[in-house]
């Protein structure tokens, strides 16, 4: 099966090569060399002096952690999608109370609508962003969302979870506080990482929260940082290494732009050959996700029938997700993805759309 799928992707052969490599522990030489070496280029990556958590969990981990450790009473949760919907849940879940500010679906988020959000809610201490919304394949205008934030002064965590890796985030220029994302998505790794980026300013709140719980305890985390212990509890080796392997691998052929470039000329690709059977993609003009495309269903065809042609054929693209399961169908385009088999999704794309 070829996958096309929006995480787990198809991982770099690379990754899983050095996935298989004899464990050791997460307490040896070898692992703390591996640890602070991956933490390095992550940050160089990321443009931030700002320590890096390895969290031994997805990337849903760091709404948990960010939740519980720097949100007192109330925070705005931007929601355009199933996943803002799951942050703002996570905050509700935790006892905390949860403002949203919800456009309709296939719309973003604006400065102006944040900004009034803001002044009608004054009181929030943090706003939540989803920087690409996987279910709606749409990209949220972050470094403008991060200025409006900061100007009213607050806290800002994003979720990078389809994003980080396949598209620039800038954390310290663009002043985000917590940033996170997950090891199954643009890197190429499977599931169980969490990588999440973390400011001096929510340790400071951190430490005076009480009730932080354990496993996503950040005052834990920074401790076991700072000691050159890498993570607190037993890290999830495999992963790290895998990570290691492709971060290593950009780096030779070019570095992140290179990256970037690569997922823009796929992203495009299938966007435009959809275009061109007469199904453009579901989110407003101009904020199309660099790492999935959610594409509309031909009419009177429920998306999950094309997702299911397709399998029968040989490639796992994905389903639409929660209230667009009907009406969308998409196609990612992180991880290992040969331009062969990129080319012979889109022909067999062409003959499901000619057959139904
Ligand atoms: C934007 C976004 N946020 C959060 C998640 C949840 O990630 P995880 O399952 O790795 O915790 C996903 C997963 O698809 C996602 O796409």
């Amino acid at each position: 099966m070829k996958l096309f799928t929006v995480g787990p992707v198809a991982c770099y052969p690379i990754v899983l090569k050095a996935m298989g490599e004899q464990m050791y522990s997460h307490r040896s030489a070898e692992y703390k060399k591996l640890h602070y070496d991956t933490v390095e280029r992550l940050q160089k990556w990321l443009e931030t002096q700002n320590p890096i958590y390895l969290f031994s969990s997805t990337g849903t981990g760091f709404m948990e952690a960010a939740v519980r450790n720097c949100v007192k009473d109330s925070m705005l949760a931007c929601v355009n999608g199933d996943f803002g919907k799951r942050f703002a849940e996570v905050g509700k879940s935790n006892g905390r109370k949860v403002e949203v500010l919800e456009p309709i679906i296939g719309e973003p988020i604006t400065p102006q609508g944040l900004d009034d959000a803001l002044r009608k809610h004054p009181q929030v201490e943090a706003v939540a962003i989803t920087h690409n919304e996987t279910s709606a394949g749409l990209i949220n205008p972050l470094p403008e969302l991060c200025a409006v934030s900061k100007k009213h002064g607050k806290l800002i965590f994003v979720d990078a979870v389809s994003s980080m890796g396949g598209t620039e985030i800038l954390v310290d220029k663009w002043g985000i506080d917590i940033c996170f994302s997950s090891s199954q998505k643009c890197f190429g790794v499977p599931p169980g990482l969490g990588i999440g980026s973390v400011s001096k300013r929510c340790l400071e709140i951190a430490e005076k929260l009480p009730n932080r719980g354990y496993y996503f305890d950040l005052i834990l985390w920074q401790k076991d940082h700072e000691k050159g212990q890498g993570t607190p509890v037993t890290s999830v080796i495999p992963q790290v290494a895998g990570l290691s392997a492709v971060l290593k691998m950009v780096e030779e052929k070019g570095g992140k732009k290179w990256y970037f470039d690569l997922y823009k000329r796929r992203n495009t690709k299938i966007r435009r050959a959809v275009k061109k059977l007469g199904t453009p993609v579901y989110p407003k003009r101009g904020y199309e996700s660099p790492t999935v495309n959610c594409i509309k269903a031909p009419k009177g065809v429920p998306g999950p029938q094309i997702y299911e042609a397709m399998r029968k054929k040989g490639y796992e693209l994905a389903q639409g997700y929660g209230a667009l399961k009907d009406v969308t169908y998409r196609i990612g385009n992180m991880g290992y993805i040969p331009n062969q088999s990129l080319n012979s999704m889109l022909e067999t794309l062409k003959q499901v759309y000619d057959e139904i």
